[in-house]
């Protein structure tokens, strides 16, 4: 195996060297903990990464599929130039009231629509069909249906990332539970499906990036 395995001070040195998570991001995570809502952001590296490949394809309109209290949001969204916007999608009414608290903290409110309901019958009923770049973070089972629902909304050049590819290990695991399997098909199905070319990024849980021919 090529490459250098990740050791705790290896990682704080990449996190001082390249993270910038201010007292906003950092309260965002502190809230979610204190009001006891399940502490699964996406990790500042991957928030940052994010920020960057929304600058790197010149994305102005982004899609997020589970938005939990709005920290990968705000990540985007700083990253956006002032006309982008991004439409997040929850199901969890408290999960939603806090995002909007937070959004409104990060003084992103008017960059950022989150619209409530489940994500399947929001994509159905989405009057905006053109995005950049699509993040998927929510059901894991439904990972593949997400990606079959978005594709057509993502221009030539977009991206579809999806989050916890790795599942902390659990994709290579005899007995991987009903989350890990739609992870295992997503895998799959991306990395064969011949619109996108796909990797998976080994960066925490594991994000795989798919690429819009
Ligand atoms: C991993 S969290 C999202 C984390 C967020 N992207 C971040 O990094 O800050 C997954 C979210 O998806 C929501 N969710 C799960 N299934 C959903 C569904 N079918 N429709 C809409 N939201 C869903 C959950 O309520 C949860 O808030």
């Amino acid at each position: 195996m090529k490459g250098v395995p990740l050791t705790v001070d290896l990682y704080k040195y990449i996190i001082d060297t390249f993270i910038n998570e201010d007292d906003i991001l950092k309260q965002v995570v502190k809230d979610t903990a204190e009001m006891k809502l399940p502490l699964i952001q996406v990790s500042p590296e991957t928030g940052k990464l994010l920020g960057l490949f929304i600058k790197m394809i010149n994305a102005k309109n982004v899609l997020e599929i589970g938005t939990l209290t709005g920290y990968s949001s705000i990540w985007m969204a700083r990253a956006l130039p002032d006309n982008g916007k991004i439409t997040t999608l929850e199901f969890s009414e408290a999960h939603a009231k806090e995002a909007l608290k937070n959004f409104e903290k990060a003084g992103l409110k008017n960059k950022i629509n989150l619209i409530l309901g489940k994500a399947m019958d929001t994509l159905d009923k989405l009057s905006e069909k053109d995005f950049d770049l699509v993040f998927i973070d929510a059901d894991k089972e439904n990972c593949v249906n997400y990606f079959n629902k978005v594709i057509p909304m993502v221009r030539k050049g977009g991206l579809i990332i999806t989050d916890n590819t790795l599942r902390r290990g659990e994709v290579i695991a005899p007995n991987p539970g009903p989350g890990t399997q739609g992870i295992i098909s997503y895998n799959k199905f991306v990395s064969t499906d011949c619109r996108v070319e796909s990797i998976l990024i080994p960066i925490d849980d594991g994000i795989t990036l798919s690429f819009i021919k």
